[in-house]
C-alpha cells in the first residue's frame, strides 16, 4: 500500500515535515531522492539554496517533472533512471553527501496508469512492471508452477487462501490468457466475495508487485549501498507501507546500532562494531491530521539512522532475509 495516494487523487508527499525536520540541521550539501516519484521530497529540499538533489528512480514516466526540476534548480539537481540497488553507479564528485532519502512503494502517477496494472480496477494485460523489470506480472502468471505461486502469494502477501488461489489459476490458464479482471475474479470465486475491510485481491496484487519488481532484494541491496555510499556523519531515511518492508528497515537500524559488546571493561575496539546511532528507537509515523488529509498514509513508518562507524558487516543482514529473497528468485 503506498501512502502518497489519497482520496481526492491529489499527491501528498507522506511524512514530509517529519522528514525537513530530521534532516535539516544537516542542510548545505547533497540529498539522494532514491525514490523521486512526483518530486516531492527533492522540491522541498531544493527550496533551501545550499542544498543539492541527486534523485534516481526506475520509472522513466518520472522525467517530465525531473525536467522541470532540471530547469529549475539547474546543476543544483541531478537525476538518474536507475534502481537504488545500483546506488554504488552513482559518482559523487564534488558533493558533499549529508543524506540518502528511501520513501518506497509506488506513486499516485503509477497506479493510474493502467498500462502498469498496479490496481486491481485495472483491465488489460497483468504487468505491474514499475521499471528496470526483467518479467511482468503476465509472466508469472502464465507460467510459474502451482507451488511456487502458492509460496509467493503466502510470504509477500500473507494471503489465506494462496493454495486455493494457485490451483484455480493453474485451471483457468489452460483455457486462457489469464487478465487482470480474470485474476480479480479467480480471487473473489475462492474468497466467495467474503466482505472483509480490505479488498479480496489486495493481498495478492501485494505480492505479485513485490516479486516482480524484487522490491526486497531492491531494499536490502539499496540499504547496504546507501551505507557504503555516506560518509560518517550522513543520515539514512526510510519511509515503509508494509510490515515486510519494515521488518527488514527495522532490522538494519537496530541490529546495527546496538552495542554488540556491552561490557564497558573492554577495550574501546572491542565495542566499535556499532554502524548507527539511532535518535529515535521507535518508527516516526503520521499525525491524525495528515492521516485525515491522506488517508493511505496511515500505514507508513519513518526510520532513520546517523552513520558512525565507516565499516560494516552486513552479512547477518543478508542472511536474517535469505528466506524471502529466495521466494523473490523463484520462477
Ligand atoms: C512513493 S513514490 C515516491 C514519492 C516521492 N517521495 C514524492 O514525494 O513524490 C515511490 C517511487 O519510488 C520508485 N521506486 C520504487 N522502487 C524503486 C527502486 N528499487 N529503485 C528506484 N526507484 C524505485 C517508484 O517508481 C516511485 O516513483
Amino acid at each position: 500500500m503506498n501512502a502518497t495516494i489519497n482520496l481526492e487523487k491529489k499527491h501528498f508527499p507522506v511524512l514530509l515535515n517529519e522528514l525537513i525536520s530530521i534532516i535539516s540541521p544537516l542542510y548545505g550539501g547533497t540529498f539522494i531522492d532514491c525514490t523521486f516519484g512526483q518530486g516531492g521530497y527533492s522540491e522541498k529540499i531544493l527550496e533551501s539554496k545550499n542544498n543539492n538533489i541527486i534523485a534516481l528512480d526506475r520509472d522513466k514516466d518520472v522525467l517530465n517533472k525531473t525536467l522541470k526540476l532540471q530547469n529549475k534548480y539547474k546543476e543544483r539537481f541531478k537525476f538518474y533512471n536507475l534502481k537504488f540497488s545500483q546506488l554504488d553507479q552513482i559518482k559523487l564528485k564534488n558533493h558533499k553527501l549529508k543524506g540518502i532519502i528511501f520513501d518506497l512503494g509506488y506513486s499516485l502517477n503509477q497506479i493510474k496508469n493502467s498500462q502498469k496494472g498496479l490496481s486491481f480496477s485495472d483491465k488489460g494485460k497483468l504487468n505491474m512492471r514499475m521499471g528496470l523489470n526483467d518479467f511482468s506480472a503476465n509472466e508469472i502468471i502464465s507460467s510459474m508452477g502451482e507451488n511456487n505461486l502458492a509460496k509467493v502469494f503466502k510470504v509477500f502477501g500473507d494471503e489465506k487462501y494462496s493454495k486455493k488461489i494457485a490451483r484455480e489459476i493453474i485451471k483457468k490458464r489452460k483455457e486462457k490468457i489469464i487478465k487482470t479482471e480474470d485474476l480479480v475474479q479467480i480471487i473473489d470465486n475462492v474468497k466467495k466475495y467474503q466482505k472483509t475491510k480490505i479488498h479480496n485481491s489486495t493481498k495478492v496484487f501485494q505480492a505479485l508487485r513485490i516479486l516482480v519488481n524484487k522490491e526486497i532484494s531492491e531494499l536490502i541491496n539499496g540499504l547496504i549501498n546507501s551505507f557504503n555510499l555516506i560518509p560518517t556523519g550522513g543520515i539514512i531515511v526510510v519511509v515503509s507501507f508494509h510490515s515486510i518492508e519494515d521488518k527488514i528497515v527495522k532490522f538494519f537500524f537496530k541490529h546495527y546500532s546496538e552495542q554488540k559488546n556491552s561490557s564497558r571493561y573492554l577495550p574501546e575496539t572491542e565495542v566499535s562494531e556499532r554502524c548507527f546511532k539511532l535518535i529515535n528507537k521507535k518508527p516516526i509515523l503520521p499525525s491524525l491530521s495528515e492521516i485525515r488529509q491522506n488517508p493511505p498514509s496511515r500505514s507508513a513508518k519513518l526510520r532513520y539512522g546517523i552513520k558512525i562507524n565507516d565499516k560494516c558487516d552486513f552479512s547477518e543482514f543478508r542472511e536474517k532475509f535469505n528466506n524471502l529473497i529466495n521466494v523473490e528468485d523463484l520462477r
